[in-house]
């Protein structure tokens, strides 16, 4: 049974005075869901990781960040240190999602680094992988899954019970448009058995996928209903504490 993840992913929005409000009201507000029935992170801009960690430390609630760095310490101006990530008390971190793939030209072998870094330093990688609408139309959304779970191997071997995949096809991120539960069901099942193919086959059956791509309140319930869909990465509807809560509450709801 693989407990279901939600994770809040802030992108570049909110003060800290927002931030603060929602870190206060939003824990109880899941209290009788967090986490016996499902697991739930933040993920608040870098400048904001501090102020999470120490308001939801003793909650239920985990702080994930929205990239690292690609190795320990250095000269990366603008960079996270994953150490001192997990140092601060971040768990997760979401890397290569399409908006650091497309906007800020970030390739597999930067990716990967992270992902070795952040493997290295403690942190629960959320490797983001999806199509564009061009491959898709094209026929080519598994061949480009392929492509970027092709990082995984011999890097994550050890660590796969730390580690989340998300399936967020580019053509449904911030766009309204949710990919159906059909096509989220099919695309997750091609990476599980991508990931039981390459890796030991308990290995495939406990990772936890994720869908995101306008996941909502009143869509969760039917995306989570899916075989192989194992949680949510939220943008635009995490903005809001009732709104993410409603829908944690529904995903969860569809799981019994
Ligand atoms: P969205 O973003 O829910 O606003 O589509 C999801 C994501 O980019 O993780």
């Amino acid at each position: 049974m693989r407990t279901p993840l939600f994770v809040a992913n802030w992108k570049m929005n909110q003060t800290a005075t927002e931030a603060d409000g929602f870190f206060r009201t939003f824990p109880g507000s899941l209290r009788d869901v967090v986490p016996a029935r499902a697991h739930v992170a933040l993920a608040p801009q870098a400048i904001q990781l501090a102020q999470a960690a120490a308001a939801l430390k003793g909650t239920s609630v985990g702080v994930a960040a929205q990239n690292c760095g690609q190795t320990a310490w250095g000269a990366y101006t603008g960079e996270n240190s994953p150490v001192a990530l997990h140092a601060l008390g971040v768990q997760w971190v979401i890397l290569g999602h399409s908006e650091r793939r497309w906007v800020y030209h970030e390739d597999s072998h930067l990716i990967q680094a992270r992902m070795k870094a952040a493997l290295e330093a403690g942190l629960a990688p959320i490797l983001c992988v999806g199509e564009r609408l061009v491959d898709r139309k094209e026929g080519k959304t598994f061949t480009v899954l392929e492509e970027q779970l092709a990082i995984l191997k011999g890097v994550v071997e050890g660590a796969l019970d730390r580690f989340v995949l998300a399936y967020e096809p580019v053509w449904a991120i911030g766009t309204g448009e949710t990919a159906s539960p059909q096509q989220a069901q099919e695309a997750h099942a091609f990476i599980r058995q991508w990931m039981h193919d390459r890796f030991a086959a308990a290995a495939s059956e406990s990772i936890r996928i994720l869908y995101g791509g306008s996941a909502k309140p009143d869509n969760a319930a039917a995306l989570m209903a899916q075989k192989d869909v194992d949680g949510l990465l939220v943008g635009g509807a995490s903005l809001n504490p009732m709104a993410f809560a409603e829908l944690v509450r529904n995903g969860v709801r569809s799981q019994a």
